[in-house]
C-alpha cells in the first residue's frame, strides 16, 4: 500500500508525526509537502497530491491535513475521481472506507491530537470498501452529479 502525504503548515507538525509512525509500520510514504511550518496554501498541496493520486497505477491511498481537515476535502473533491473525507475519529475514518470507497483521509490538526489522529489513520488504513451492491451503486452514482443544472431533477441512474 502506497500512502501520499501531504499538509499546509497548520498540518505540518502532524505530518511529521504521522509519517515517521506510518513508516515504522512498513507503510511507502510519498510525501507531498509542505517541508516546514512556514505558511502555504492549502489548494496547493491537495492540488498536487490528488493529481498523484488519481495517476498512481500501485493501490495507495492519500492523508490531507490542514487545520481543519475543512480546506482540503474541499479542494480535493473537486478532482474527478478522488473521495475525501474529513473525519476526526475512527468510527467515520473507517465507514468513509467501508461505505464510501474514500480514497483520502482529511485531518484537522488544530481539532484532533495525535494520538487520536494516528488512530483514525489506523481505522482508515485497516478498512476495506465494502463487497455490498448497495455501497457500489451508491458510489458510482457520486460520479454522475456533474455540472450540468439543468437536468437536476432527473433521477440518478
Ligand atoms: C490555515 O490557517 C487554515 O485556514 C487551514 O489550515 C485550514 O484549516 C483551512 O481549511
Amino acid at each position: 500500500m502506497i500512502l501520499y502525504i501531504g499538509s499546509d503548515h497548520a498540518g505540518y507538525s502532524l505530518k511529521e508525526y504521522l509519517k515517521n509512525h506510518l513508516q515504522q509500520h512498513g507503510y511507502e510514504i510519498l510525501d507531498v509537502g509542505v517541508h516546514s511550518e512556514t505558511p502555504a496554501d492549502y489548494p496547493d498541496i491537495a492540488h498536487t497530491l490528488t493529481a498523484q493520486l488519481v495517476q498512481e497505477t500501485r493501490p495507495a491511498l492519500g492523508i490531507l491535513i490542514c487545520g481543519t481537515g475543512i480546506g482540503m476535502c474541499i479542494a480535493a473533491n473537486k478532482r474527478p475521481g478522488i473521495r475525501a473525507a474529513n473525519a476526526s475519529e475512527p468510527v467515520s475514518a473507517a465507514l468513509a472506507r467501508e461505505h464510501n470507497n474514500a480514497n483520502i483521509l482529511c485531518l484537522g490538526a488544530r481539532v484532533v491530537g495525535p494520538e487520536l489522529a494516528r488512530a483514525t489513520v489506523e481505522a482508515f488504513l485497516r478498512t476495506g470498501f465494502s463487497p455490498e451492491e448497495r455501497h457500489h451503486r451508491r458510489v458510482q452514482k457520486l460520479e454522475l452529479i456533474g455540472g450540468d443544472l439543468k437536468s437536476h431533477t432527473e433521477p440518478l441512474k
